[in-house]
């Protein structure tokens, strides 16, 4: 007997509401693993409630969220991150002050250096973990090709450069499953590239995505499958091309946009 493996991600009649307003609405779809999903659909359709509601940042209201199997449902965002499911946000904030180089090393949780004893009790331990992070940290930013920036605070990027440090960060942790929440918004048409190309890259790596972007050149030539949201509820699903021509899906971007 064959079993079938649990999706990457489940996530089941997923709702949330603000005071009155329901702004997801029993969402419902799975992603499998290895997957380049993609989220669309008008503004203030709820798409970043939902990653938040993934990703940990908010409590859904109703419903479940299983990563590999395993129920992530209103955990903490510092849980989520640990279970595998990483995400970057709409607006990147990195610390201004602070080193590029110092922003990524940020990322991983459950650093020995962060416990107060082990410091004392296990130093060689403490410093051979600074030394992996410090490693996987450059290996990132060269990977995004910011390597030339280390050293300078993180107030000098663009806002392309900023969607890159994110990845760069959230890549150090090795996350299974990486939300993007626009990761072109913004973007010179280099550096969009750039995007495309390393998230191509680490998916052939094995890293599942699923990205909101507005952007449908890159949505086309990145996602499958595509889904659609509109107030709160999940649309339709299915190749670019055709959730694109979808007379549903044209009807509510032109009624957001009335
Ligand atoms: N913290 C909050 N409190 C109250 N209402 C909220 C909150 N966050 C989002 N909303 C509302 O929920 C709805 C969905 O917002 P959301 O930010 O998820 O949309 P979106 O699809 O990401 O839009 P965009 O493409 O503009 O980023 C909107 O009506 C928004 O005003
Ligand atoms: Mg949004």
């Amino acid at each position: 007997m064959t079993t079938t493996p649990a999706p990457l991600l489940d996530v089941q009649a997923l709702g949330k509401r603000f005071g009155g307003h329901e702004a997801v609405r029993g969402v419902s779809f799975r992603l499998a693993a290895g997957c380049i999903g993609g989220l669309i659909g008008p503004n203030g359709a709820g798409k970043t409630t939902l990653f938040n509601c993934l990703a940990g940042a908010l409590k859904p209201s109703s419903g479940r969220v299983l990563l590999a199997g395993r129920d992530i449902t209103g955990c903490r965002p510092d849980t989520a991150f640990a279970a595998g499911l990483a995400r970057t946000f709409q607006i990147p904030r990195p610390f201004p002050e602070m080193t590029v180089l110092d922003n990524v090393m940020l990322a991983p949780p459950g650093q020995l250096g962060e416990q107060f004893w082990a410091n004392w009790l296990r130093p060689g331990a403490v410093r051979a973990q600074e030394a992996r992070t410090l490693a996987a940290a450059r290996h990132w930013l060269d990977f995004v090709g910011l390597s030339a920036l280390e050293h300078q605070s993180a107030r000098v990027l663009s806002g392309g450069q900023r969607k890159l440090l994110e990845l760069a960060r959230v890549m150090v942790a090795q996350p299974q499953l990486v939300l993007l929440d626009e990761p072109g918004a913004g973007v010179n048409p280099a550096l969009l590239e750039l995007i495309v190309n390393r998230i191509s890259e680490l998916n052939r790596q094995g890293v599942s995505f699923l990205i909101i972007e507005h952007n449908m050149d890159l949505v086309a030539r990145l996602c499958h499958p595509v889904m659609v949201m509109a107030q709160g509820d999940l649309l339709v699903s299915g190749k670019a091309q055709e959730v694109l021509a979808d007379p549903r899906v044209v009807e509510a971007y032109l009624g957001a946009a009335a």
